[in-house]
Formats: C-alpha cells, structure tokens, sequence
C-alpha cells in the first residue's frame, strides 16, 4: 500500500495513514470476490478470426489460455500450460481433433479431453481419460469469440442485444478490436474499471473532448449537458440533454450493462436513433485491459474509421508533447495510475453515475459471494434478448 501525504488546514504536510483502492470492484484474478463475479458471465476473447490453425495467446481475468479452431470448424479456449509437465500449448500443433503439445505430443481436444499420448504404451489408452486438459465454453456471435470462465453448474445464456439483431438490407455486424474510441494503445496498461466507469462520467466530455483534446467531436458535445442517472434492470444509464440550433434538443442515453459492456451512442451524431455499436472491456488482468467492439454497419471498416482524430491526427501519431496538449480518454485514465486509490478522491455531485455504478457493482459482487446468480445472468429458459435503451433522439 501506499504511504499518503496529507496537508493540514495550516497547508503543512505529513504523512500517514494508507491510500487504498476498493479491491472489490477491481481485482479479477480467480479466487478474488470481483474475479468470481466476473467469471459468472461471458466475455470477449477474440475476434472470430483469431481462432485459426495456428495457436493463439489469449490472457482474461489475469489467466493464460490458448485459442485455437479445429478440424471441425469449432473454437477452442484451454490453458496455455500442459496438464502433462506443463510445456505451453502456445508451440502446439492444430490438428482435425484438437491441439497436439510440442513437447511430448499429448493430443486435447477442444474439451481439454486427452485423446493420445503417443510415448505411453498404446498411446495412452489405460490412463490418457484420467487426465483433462482445463478448458472453458466458447461460442461465436457478432464476429467475435465469448468465453464463460466460471463454474460450469452456473453459466447463463450467452445474451443477444436488440441493437444488433435483426439488420435490415445492406446491414452486417463488424467487429473490432483496436483500441478504445478516443485513441490508444490495443492494450491499455490501467486496471479495467477506470475505463468502465467512465461511460457513467458525461461531464468530462466538454472538458477532456471538448476543449483540451480540441473539439473532438461536434460542438453540441462541448456543451455541458444536465444529466440524470437511473439504474436500470440490467447497469446504470445516463441522460444527457443539450441545447441545439433551432431551439432543438438533443436527449443523448449512454448505458452501462454488468458487467463490462459499454453502449455509447456515436459521438459525433452522425446517427440518430438507437446506438449502433456495443463495446465490451476485457480485464485481461488487474493492470490491463482491452476492448471488443461489436456494431451494425453499412459498409466494411465503418467500425474503425469512427475513431477520434485529434488536430487532425491519429493517437498513435501524436508526439509526446502533443499527447500533452491534446490528450484524450487514454491519457486520462493510464494517468490515474495502474489502479486508482480510491481512498484518495474527493467525488462530488458530478460524479454521481460513477458513484452509483461503483455501488451498483459492490452489490453484485457480494451477492455472488452470497451464492446468488448476478444482475443480468439468465440461464436455460430465460429470454437472452437484452432491450437497450442507449441512443441519440432529437426533441423539438
Ligand atoms: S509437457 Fe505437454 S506433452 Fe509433455
Ligand atoms: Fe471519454
């Protein structure tokens, strides 16, 4: 923990007491209260093309695991370490069956199932059952890989979103993996929450987007909104309204749904209408994570190209003195430090979508400490269609 300095009233310092962050609602490594929250849901783990004949690293929730695809066409997620003496699976071979370790050839099928083991008398054939390489469901859906890494005797329906089902002619689904919107790094070195609640933070936008990184977006978006915050059924939603020209009024929603997604109607209000995009955070462990993007387009690459620019630029162009005089959601939030010390903030009313998704969070994840199933977590016979509620509608 961190020594803290304090000032006191006559501006002198001294230090004491121990800056802390909530470990609840950041930690995600297995075992942890929020790490098991986590694991009661799906997660993105990959473009579905990630998924190939050549084994894939993929690290989730602070674990190391293998992605690849079968001869059959199927995805398979098995930890990278070898249930045999612990080779990674990372040099193996893909073949019609599974996954073959490069050291002594066991053979996996995408079960963790051991079907050879070809230095045993008759491969294996007495013992090979008795050993399962660990492995986790995945399944395909919006061109991306989801994985459920939690108890098997839990895991809920993979959802379906309203904003992404039923396209209509000359529509398809995209998916991206790049970087968050603002510009970045695909792996962003902060712990995931900084980044999630974020979205439930709409006062930052005139300042970070709307003045120091220049007008990022439109200049209606500069305008500071009033704002209310409502939990929903399934995360936190926010309201924006802004005054527009012609006596117009824009009512912008951002949502957050537990646990990770994001929907953020497009910022630069070229749509109107129901969001067209949803983004999914992935704590690859407690100091980093990355995001899965999945939207309804009309043509290919319109996910990618809706990235910020800033004085023109693109993030990864900008100078380090420009990455100071423009910064952006990147800089903001790696700038609050690998975890942020919660016990050093002083939140005010503006802060109050983070306060609420903050608490919103604790519950679940004690309630799943409790044994209950979390917000959102539908299993057999449930509808899996979520309704959001995330859009740009203009009002006169
Ligand atoms: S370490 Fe994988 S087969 Fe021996
Ligand atoms: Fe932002």
């Amino acid at each position: 923990m961190n020594q803290r300095r304090r000032h006191d009233t006559d501006g002198s310092a001294y230090w004491g007491g121990e800056a802390s962050f909530m470990d609840d609602i950041t930690l995600v490594g297995a075992g942890t209260a929020c790490g098991e929250y986590l694991r009661r849901y799906w997660h993105p783990i990959g473009l579905a093309r990630d998924a190939g004949d050549r084994p894939r690293k993929v690290r989730a929730l602070g674990e190391d695991l293998i992605l690849f695809r079968d001869g059959a066409g199927r995805p398979g997620l098995l930890h990278a370490r070898c249930a045999h003496r612990g080779t990674t699976l990372y040099y193996g071979r893909v073949e019609p069956e599974g996954i073959r370790c490069c050291y002594h050839g066991w053979l996996f099928d995408r079960e963790g199932r051991c079907l050879d083991q070809p230095c045993e008398p008759d491969h294996g054939a007495k013992h090979r059952h008795g050993v399962r390489q660990p492995w986790y469901p995945v399944e395909e859906r919006y061109g991306l890989i989801f994985a459920y890494m939690g108890p098997p005797e839990r895991q809920p329906l993979l959802p379906r979103y309203d904003i992404l089902e039923n396209l209509g002619d000359g529509e398809s689904i995209e998916a991206d993996d790049s970087s968050i919107g603002s510009g970045g790094p695909v792996i962003v070195p902060c712990n995931w929450m900084q980044h999630y609640e974020n979205v439930m933070d709409p006062f930052h936008v005139p300042i970070l987007h709307g003045s120091f990184s220049g007008a990022q977006f439109v200049a209606a978006m500069g305008r500071m909104p009033e704002v209310t915050f409502a939990e929903t059924d399934r995360g936190v939603r926010s309201l924006q309204v802004r005054p527009l020209d012609g006596g117009r009024r824009l009512d912008r929603i951002t949502e957050v749904v537990l646990p990770t997604l994001r929907v953020v109607p497009d910022p630069r209000l070229d749509h109107h209408g129901p969001a067209s995009s949803i983004g999914w955070v992935l704590p690859i462990d407690d100091t980093s994570f990355r995001i899965y993007t999945a939207g309804r387009v009309r043509e290919p690459g319109e996910l990618s190209r809706q990235r910020s620019r800033f004085g023109g630029k693109m993030w990864f162009e900008l100078t380090q003195e420009e990455h100071q005089r423009m910064p952006g959601d990147f800089e903001a939030q790696v700038g609050q430090g690998a975890i942020t010390l919660h016990s050093e903030e002083h939140l005010t009313s503006t802060d109050r979508g983070v306060a609420t998704l903050r608490r919103l969070m604790k519950r679940q994840v004690a309630a799943v400490a409790d044994g209950a199933d979390p917000l959102g977590a539908r299993r057999n016979g449930a509808d899996p269609l979520v309704r959001l509620d995330a859009g740009n509608y203009i009002a006169s």
